[in-house]
């Protein structure tokens, strides 16, 4: 009845469908509400046929303060209204000088694209608005879904050429977010290099571009492609404003976060217009990759919990239903390339004792491979080092209760091998030009079918050939001369977009024939992180640096965006590779327990005591991972210029939470400071116990609003002191 007066009203002054629908279009208002948990998203077509940004922020009921937009006027003759209008998805056209989410140049060299509303359809949680250039066929579809339990909002576009020539495409973007209008924004982002990822950021905002990209044809090291605008001064940790956002593409990339002359501040992403140029003849069309971006009021935790939860539900395989990751043993750093038959035969025996679950040979077990100069590309099993084949260790493997993986590189080749002597076009290049050796190895063009179907073959080979249940797929340089001279000069620079489509296709499908095949990212680090490579892998390798006290302000960086539940974190060991800092088996345990818990050390060189040890952790770590891999994550004292740090995690049920605290370098005797809990239920009791009692004062049966309140008094001394407790409601 409501429906039939709403769809009859709708007809004479435009009705909002009912109050749940997370997306409602006002047809006579020509405005579309997206409501999103906590989070309103508005937007409409002004006097022009323009769609204009109207709200992002805090939730707001849809049906009355949201009116048909007007544009926004002209500020003398130099910023004319297509510049200080906050257009949806603004074509680079008429007088644009902000970021343009679209740039093309026709057949007849015409470049201007003025993008108007044509027409939207509602499909569930999906919204589908159309723009068609003024005087071309040339037309976008701009989707927006909505995660209604999160608030997270994804937005994407495709680019479609209805005209009977080509068109080339200079600057595909995802989306632009508008933020609302005003001063007084700061931007936080992650940047970094090979053994120093995630290194944050934080920046007030001011007048003009900001960039963060990559234009290496992968992720990068160097920046993530993740932001988080706030308001300084009133967003806290724990509470105020935070919008925030990722791209889901794991090629050359950018953000741009943009300030106008007229304080409007938008946020443009997708992928990275240097040396774009996508041709789509007529009848193509080309979809960008997906850009998710949410909003909370209640700080930077709070964004980074939302993040963490969309990522385990809607993004890493298998969603809430996905496994724990077992506790893994590599002996990278122990053993380098000198791995063999017996070698890691002897660690999986004492892996297995310490009650390690995955067993996996790292790089070197290939091939002509002895050390970084020869054999990628030769994916046979090396007969010197492994005489038998992988058959022995894989059975002995599997007998002692563990599950095996392995080391692959698939996308590179070294000038050394095999495969590079039968095929040395497959490499990435331009034709009778040099090319740039990275650790003496080049890139396949996997932008190619025959490379694509090659590497799809072997891959598929080796796993149904061998009990191989995960795979550690790693990628150890970035591009250079990113040639592809199979295909027409006009659609070469398509490779930056049909190799990392490829990529994802290699997994998709090996994952699709392998159900139960679970695979690690991993670039040299940290280089492929982010959330399209997280649609087809199941966990990643933060950094090559596995330093206990850097790893603790890497971690920080890294779960700022990222769940620690995919958070690979070994314990190496000491004097550390990179720092030769020495920490003790304690400290770097509870550090890597922080994260996915996995082994990397020589266990051959680890005492009796070291072994019963390390396998308490073990044991400690199977009681907590679940609450540390799949619940809220809270920041209580970060490590970043303290000589203390603590973490909390509380479960997805609330009966479990634990605590981590660690003191990096005692100074004038001062104690450990009280931490304050958080996430916890007031009114409930809770069970306290320290991994080592007496490291804790608390210990017994205390109610959460003692632990929130009065806080919990850690006993650390001295350096690299830390500890463990777990609460568990009664
Ligand atoms: C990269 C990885 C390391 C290791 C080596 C092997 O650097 O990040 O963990 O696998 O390659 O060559």
């Amino acid at each position: 009845m409501i429906l039939r007066w709403c769809l009859l009203l709708s007809v004479f002054f435009g009705c909002w469908p009912a109050a749940r629908a997370q997306i409602s279009y006002n047809a006579e208002r020509k405005v579309w509400v997206l409501q999103a948990g906590t989070v309103t998203y508005a937007m409409g077509v002004n006097e022009r046929g323009e769609l204009q940004a109207i709200y992002w922020g805090a939730r707001i009921r849809p049906d009355s303060d949201f009116t048909t937009p007007h544009s926004r006027p002209e500020v003398a003759s130099f910023d004319l209204s297509t510049t200080t209008t906050p257009q949806e998805y603004p074509g680079w056209g008429a007088e644009l000088y902000t970021e343009p989410a679209l740039k093309a140049t026709y057949a007849d060299g015409n470049r201007d694209v003025v993008l108007h509303f044509v027409d939207s359809h509602i499909d569930g949680d999906t919204l589908d608005i159309q723009l068609k250039d003024i005087a071309s066929d040339l037309k976008v579809h701009l989707y927006y879904r909505v995660y209604e339990d999160l608030g997270i909002i994804q937005r994407w576009s495709r680019i479609e050429n209805g005209t009977s020539e080509a068109i080339t495409l200079e600057s595909a973007q995802s989306a632009a977010w508008t933020l609302p209008q005003g001063e007084g924004y700061g931007w936080r982002y992650l940047t970094g290099h090979w053994g120093a990822e995630w290194q944050q950021h934080s920046e007030a905002l001011q007048t003009g571009a900001h960039v963060i990209e990559s234009r290496r044809g992968s992720t990068s090291h160097q920046a993530n492609p993740w932001f988080e605008i706030d308001r300084p001064g009133q967003t806290t940790e724990q509470s105020g404003p935070v919008w925030f956002g990722a791209l889901g593409w794991s090629g050359s990339w950018r953000i741009t976060v943009e300030q106008t002359a007229m304080q409007q501040v938008r946020v443009t992403g997708g992928f990275n217009p240097f040396d774009f140029g996508y041709r789509l003849k007529p009848g193509e069309q080309l979809e960008t990759p997906p850009f998710y971006a949410g909003f909370t009021d209640h700080g930077l935790g709070e964004a980074s919990r939302i993040l963490h939860r969309f990522e385990q539900r809607y993004i890493l395989p298998g969603g809430d239903n996905a496994p724990l990751r077992p506790i893994l043993y590599n002996s990278w750093e122990a053993t380098e390339f000198n791995v063999s038959e017996s070698g890691q035969l002897a660690l999986a025996e004492k892996a297995a004792k310490l009650g390690v679950e995955r067993f996996v040979i790292d790089d070197g077990w290939f091939g002509q491979r002895k050390n970084d100069y020869a054999g990628l590309g030769d994916w046979y099993v090396n007969k010197e080092k492994f005489p038998h084949g992988l058959k022995p260790v894989i059975d002995r493997v599997h007998a002692l209760g563990m599950d095996f993986g392995i080391w692959v590189e698939p996308e590179m080749v070294n000038p050394d091998s095999d495969l590079y002597r039968k095929h040395p076009d497959w490499a990435m290049n331009f034709p009778g030009r040099p090319r740039t050796e990275a650790r003496h190895q080049l890139l396949l063009n996997l932008a190619r079918e025959d490379v694509k179907e090659y590497v799809f073959n072997w891959l598929d080979q080796l796993v149904s050939n061998n009990d191989i249940t995960f795979l550690k797929w790693d990628y150890n340089r970035n591009w250079s001369e990113p040639g592809w001279d199979a295909v027409p000069v006009e659609d070469q620079k398509k490779i930056y977009v049909t190799y990392v489509r490829n990529l994802y296709d290699i997994l998709d499908r090996l994952r699709a024939k392998h159900p139960k095949l679970q695979i690690e990212s991993c670039s040299g680090g940290g280089g492929r992180v982010d959330l399209g490579i997280l649609k087809r892998t199941d966990e990643v390798w933060p950094s090559d640096n596995t330093d206990a006290l850097d790893r603790l302000t890497l971690q920080d960086g890294f779960t700022q965006a990222y769940t620690p539940g995919i958070m690979m974190a070994w314990v190496t060991d000491v004097p550390s590779g990179i720092d030769k800092r020495v920490v003790p088996l304690k400290f770097r345990f509870m550090v890597a327990m922080s994260g996915a818990l996995a082994l990397g050390g020589n266990l051959n060189k680890y005492s009796p005591e070291d072994m019963e040890e390390a396998a308490r952790y073990v044991a400690y770590d199977k009681r907590i991972r679940q609450t540390v891999q799949r619940g809220a994550l809270y920041r209580l004292i970060p490590p970043e210029g303290s000589e203390v740090s603590a973490l909390e995690y509380v479960s997805t049920d609330g009966r479990q939470a634990v605590l981590f605290g660690y003191l990096h370098s005692q100074q004038f005797g001062g104690s450990f400071p009280t931490v304050y809990l958080r996430g916890l239920d007031p009114d409930a009791l809770y069970k306290v116990q320290a991994i080592d009692p007496g490291q804790i004062q608390e210990a017994g049966t205390v109610s959460g609003a003692y632990l929130m309140h009065q806080g919990v008094h850690l006993n650390l001394h001295g350096d690299y002191d830390s500890t463990s407790v777990i609460l568990e409601k009664q």
